[in-house]
Parts: C-alpha cells; sequence; structure tokens
C-alpha cells in the first residue's frame, strides 16, 4: 500500500469539461479569472517552475502542506461521497459539503442538467473559496458536464453510474460510495463514522431491499416508461406506455430505497465487472418507474457472489407519513430528539436552513457557519477568529464524539442481524 499524497488533480485522465477540480490546479484557475489576472497566474507559474513550489502554495494561503492520507485495509476506511441536487441548491450543497468534510474521503458534487452554467461554476468557485483544505487535499471536484436527473426515469440512475464510475476513476483507494441528496444531513461526525465503520468488513452494502412488492408490482414494476431526459436535450420529462409488461422471472425483482452506502467491490462489479448482470440489468431498468430504487438492489440480490453482502438498511433517518406519500416528511426542531436517539448517520429530508440544522451543526457536529467539523485532524486553535481546521496535522487518526457510541450500539445490531443471515435478500 503506497502512502499517497494528496493527489494532483485528474485533469491528465479526465476532460477538463467533463470535471471542475476544486483544488489548485491550471484547470480551477480559470474559475478564479475575475480574482487574479492572468499575468499575475503566469507570473506565479513561473516562480513555481524556477522554485520548484507548487504554484499557489508559497503565495494564496499561509496553511501547512497536506500531512499524508493513508488508505487501504491497514487503515480506517474512506469514504466516496456522491451529493447531488438540482436548480437553486448550490448553497446547501456547500453547507453539506462542509458538514460532512473530511481530507481522508473524495467528494463528486453534482447539479443536474436544469441548473444554469453559471451556478455549477459558482458552485466550484465557493468550494473552491471554502475552506483551505479543500484546496489543499484537492478532494472535491464539481461534474462539469451535467446529466439530467428526471425524478422517476432512468436518469438519475445514469447520473448516480457515472458518478461512481468517476469516482473510481479519480481515486480508486476508497472503501465507501454514499448517496447524498442536497436535502440530507448527517447526525454524526465523519471521526464518528470512520470510527465505526473500522470495525465493520469492507465488502458490505448498506442497502435497504425487500422482494415483497406488494402494490408497487402493479405500479411500479409493470409501467413501462422512458425517460425523455435520456435523448431531447430540454426535456425532463418522461412517457408512460399504455400497455404494462410482466413481473420478470428471470431475475428477483427487489425494491427499496435509493439512498445507498456500497462498496467499492461491489461498485466495480457494477462498472467495470465482466459478469452481464449488472449490463442487463441495466437495460431493463431504463423503462423501470423509478429505478434508483431497484436497480443496485436487484443486482446486489441477484448475483451469488454479493447477496451475502447485504446488510438491510441505508442508515437514514426518514419519517413517512402514513400512508407514505412519494417523499418523507420534512424533519425539523420538533424531530431532533429522536433523529438523535435513533443513532443513525444520516437523516433527510430537510428544507434549505431549517433551524434543525442549526442545532446539529451546533450540538452533534460542534460546527461553525462557513467551516467544516472539526476532527482530529484540525491542529488549529479554537478561538472565534480562527478556523481550527486550517491547520492540520496526522488526517489518519480519528476521535469519535458524543454520537459515535449510539451510531456503535446500532452498527453493532445491524451486523448481528445481517450474520444472521434473515434479513438480506428475501
Ligand atoms: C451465501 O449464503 C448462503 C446461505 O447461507 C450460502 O449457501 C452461500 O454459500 C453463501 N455464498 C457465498 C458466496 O458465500
Ligand atoms: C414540525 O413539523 C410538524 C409536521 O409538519 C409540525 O406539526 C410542527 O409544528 C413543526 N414544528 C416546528 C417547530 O416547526
Amino acid at each position: 500500500m503506497p502512502l499517497r499524497s494528496a493527489p494532483s488533480p485528474p485533469i491528465a485522465i479526465l476532460a477538463p469539461t467533463l470535471i471542475i477540480p476544486c483544488s489548485r490546479s491550471m484547470a480551477a484557475e480559470k474559475w478564479l479569472f475575475p480574482l487574479f489576472s492572468v499575468s499575475f497566474v503566469s507570473l506565479l507559474l513561473f516562480l513555481s517552475a524556477i522554485s520548484g513550489f507548487t504554484a499557489s502554495s508559497a503565495f494564496f494561503d499561509t496553511q501547512p502542506s497536506p500531512f499524508y492520507v493513508r488508505r487501504g485495509a491497514a487503515h480506517p476506511p474512506a469514504f466516496a461521497y456522491f451529493i447531488s441536487g438540482g436548480r437553486g441548491d448550490a448553497r446547501r450543497m456547500l453547507r453539506l459539503l462542509l458538514a460532512v468534510y473530511h481530507p481522508r474521503n473524495s467528494y463528486l458534487l453534482h447539479l443536474s442538467a436544469d441548473a444554469p452554467a453559471w451556478e455549477r461554476a459558482d458552485l466550484a468557485t465557493s468550494v473552491r473559496l471554502s475552506i483551505p483544505a479543500i484546496r489543499a487535499f484537492g478532494n472535491v471536484h464539481v461534474v462539469g458536464k451535467p446529466d439530467a436527473m428526471t425524478y422517476m426515469g432512468s436518469s438519475v440512475l445514469a447520473a448516480t453510474l457515472h458518478a461512481a464510475a468517476v469516482l473510481l476513476r479519480m481515486d480508486s483507494v476508497w472503501d465507501w460510495f454514499v448517496t447524498l441528496s442536497s436535502s440530507d444531513y448527517p447526525l454524526v461526525t465523519q471521526d464518528d463514522l470512520i470510527h465505526v465503520f473500522s470495525s465493520v468488513p469492507r465488502d458490505l452494502n448498506f442497502i435497504d431491499h425487500t422482494s415483497d412488492l406488494g402494490w408497487k408490482e402493479y405500479q411500479r414494476v409493470q409501467p413501462i416508461i422512458v425517460d425523455a431526459g435520456i435523448y431531447l436535450s430540454r426535456r425532463n420529462s418522461f412517457f408512460e406506455a399504455s400497455e404494462k409488461r410482466p413481473t420478470p422471472d428471470a431475475f428477483k425483482f427487489f425494491t427499496g430505497s435509493p439512498w445507498l452506502i456500497l462498496s467499492r467491490r461491489f461498485i466495480e462489479y457494477c462498472i467495470l465487472g465482466w459478469d452481464n448482470l449488472p449490463r442487463t440489468l441495466l437495460l431493463y431498468f431504463t423503462n423501470v418507474m423509478l429505478p434508483q430504487e431497484g436497480y443496485f438492489h436487484s443486482v446486489i440480490c441477484n448475483s451469488p457472489d454479493y447477496q451475502n453482502t447485504t446488510v438491510n438498511n441505508d442508515l437514514r433517518y426518514m419519517l413517512w407519513d402514513n400512508p407514505p406519500q412519494m417523499e418523507p416528511h420534512l424533519l425539523n426542531k420538533t424531530d431532533y430528539d429522536k433523529m438523535v436517539k435513533s443513532g443513525l448517520p444520516f437523516a433527510r429530508k430537510f428544507s434549505m436552513d431549517d433551524p434543525v440544522l442549526d442545532e446539529i451543526d451546533d450540538k452533534i457536529l460542534k460546527r461553525w457557519h462557513h467551516r467544516s467539523v472539526p476532527g482530529a485532524w484540525c491542529t488549529g486553535r479554537n478561538r472565534w477568529w480562527i478556523d481550527p481546521c486550517s491547520q492540520w496535522s496526522n488526517v489518519n487518526i480519528v476521535k469519535p464524539g458524543s454520537q459515535a457510541k449510539r451510531f456503535g450500539q446500532l452498527m453493532k445490531r445491524y451486523l448481528d442481524e445481517w450474520k444472521s443471515g434473515l434479513s438480506s435478500c428475501k
């Protein structure tokens, strides 16, 4: 396992139009054009060429150089986050990013095609300018060439697979792929999450699923739909065929929550695998309603190599109306105690800047506005005028906080349930 320093942005392997790197790099400079004149940048490049410095470290920031990020089986786990949102969501995505940021992880932010290009460029700039660690570790990227995300349609699944492929390609040393939307928020610190997942086998997948289809069989499985977002550039609607098709019998259909924590091994199987199951199911799911609520679930449970690796839970706190609506209830301050007591690491949905998010920042994450969550990696002094995370040393150690105990106990229960084999792929 080689030591990893902060990776240089992957502009060599990915076209700059595809990914907007949010670290110091040539490609990122173009987003900073209003801030620095071209000649100033050239001067820096010239100076860096003759002095061997990276272009900006000596001039822009006074932060320490990035500490080695050690990853792999012998070290604490790392997460690859896919954070998605639509038009108008850039600001809350930045807040969520800071709430789940840790130098060991990788992050990919995606604003769907309905958001204007300026909002995407704005997001990339504000991510880059947000905290020094993001610039130094270069572990946050924004998708520059967006996908459509039609509600109900297959473009959402296409965007998720795209993100998984990009994260694999950019940085294949993470352990779990985590999907979040802009209306989600964490209930634990990344130190807590890394600490608790340190005792979890790295090939486990957290995916809520069932083959008990109930009313969904007629209303979700059998209808045939076509997502216009896949082939018409300015549409994000879908068409439903007048005929229905039978429930598959060549494989077993599983359905469940679209919010996932999947192992790197399973993601590699879906994206790069030699087995054709992930691809044939993808073709089938193209015409299923809400395919993100069935694709990974059906692939994993129909694959002999992976069906024993499923923990039947998505680790999100959600409240549903009775009978359930399309989306869970919006959480607010009334729900705070129940949320915290649940021990779950994530919750959804929240409306933008709901006061309960400030309460979570304040009491659990100890996060200040415009700062990341202070973890064991932050070594600066904790003063109101200094961000403790503007200084750092060893990023490979964690210091679990108040929620780690609750989450740890919950995880133990889920692992016992998984070992019993009674709730997986049934
Ligand atoms: C999965 O579990 C089943 C039942 O316990 C067992 O028969 C099977 O061999 C396991 N598969 C793998 C790949 O371990
Ligand atoms: C939270 O939401 C519930 C249900 O929508 C509502 O009854 C309650 O008054 C809300 N509480 C606050 C503090 O806004």
